[in-house]
């Protein structure tokens, strides 16, 4: 069973989340394990912290190496050899590609950030894959963790009901993206239902679904072109004048 263990300072926080819905189920079934490690338990001072002040100076403050390097250095000794994925928003951007690739190990670590972030040296003597979750910044990486944890667990066989729904997502084909989807009412503050997916006919309804699936994936393809990949740092794009 593979298993994923947390290492943060906020596990109350994410107990909610691992209780419910399809991680809920999949515990509950043992299909994975969800391990929830305080790394303030390995803070050496009396004050039980776990951060100090920026060498060089600068606002708020860095994770001390020792606590950290130790805390996982037990986690590996105790529960057996971990891959180590850290969260940061420096890290490679995490993609459906790395949640497949992920769904295979054995034993997953995930560290999560708080303040200003790490001191480096934590990765230069433990080796950590950097992964965010995207360009923008959060106060910690608990909901990355358990964006990490959602993603890979949907992909481990028999966690979800219908093996079907994992295959049949957005991004597991490359960039391809999912189709629209419709329910019960026909008609709800009247817009209908597409009268294709009510003809039975479903050759039409397959072909009219990868139409449709075509059409979101070009027109997010088209945003993503769109983006600036690199500023100067005043926000002016590289080939600007000013
Ligand atoms: C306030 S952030 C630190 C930001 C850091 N000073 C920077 O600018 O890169 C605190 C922690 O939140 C987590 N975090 C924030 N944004 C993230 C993102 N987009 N992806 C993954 N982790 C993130 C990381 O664990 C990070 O150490």
């Amino acid at each position: 069973m593979p298993l994923f263990t947390i290492l943060t300072l906020f596990p109350e926080a994410l107990d909610p989340y691992l209780e419910v819905g399809v991680l809920g189920l999949a515990r509950r079934r043992g299909l994975i394990e969800t391990r929830l490690v305080d790394f303030r338990d390995w803070s050496r001072n009396r004050h039980r912290s776990v951060d100090d002040r920026p060498f060089g100076g600068g606002p708020g403050m860095v994770l001390r190496p020792e606590t950290i390097v130790e805390c996982v250095e037990w986690v590996d000794q105790n529960y057996g050899p971990h891959r180590k994925l850290v969260l940061c928003p420096s890290g490679v951007p995490f993609e459906q590609k790395h949640a497949a690739e992920l769904a295979s190990d054995e034993r997953i670590l995930l560290l999560c950030g708080r303040y200003e972030g790490f001191d480096e040296r934590i990765f230069e003597v433990l080796g950590f894959e950097h992964f965010s979750i995207g360009d923008f910044v959060l106060s910690g990486g608990e909901l990355p963790a358990l964006c990490i944890v959602d993603a890979v667990s949907r992909l481990i066989p028999g966690v979800l009901g219908d093996e079907r729904s994992a295959s049949e997502d957005s991004f597991q084909d490359g960039d391809n993206l999912d189709h629209p989807h419709y329910t019960r009412p026909r008609v709800f503050r009247g817009h209908e239902v597409p009268p294709i997916l009510m003809s039975g006919d479903h050759k039409a309804i397959d072909a009219w679904r990868k139409e449709q699936a075509k059409t979101r994936t070009n027109r997010r393809q088209s945003h993503v072109s769109e983006r600036p990949t690199q500023t100067n740092g005043d926000g002016t794009a590289p080939d600007s004048d000013n």
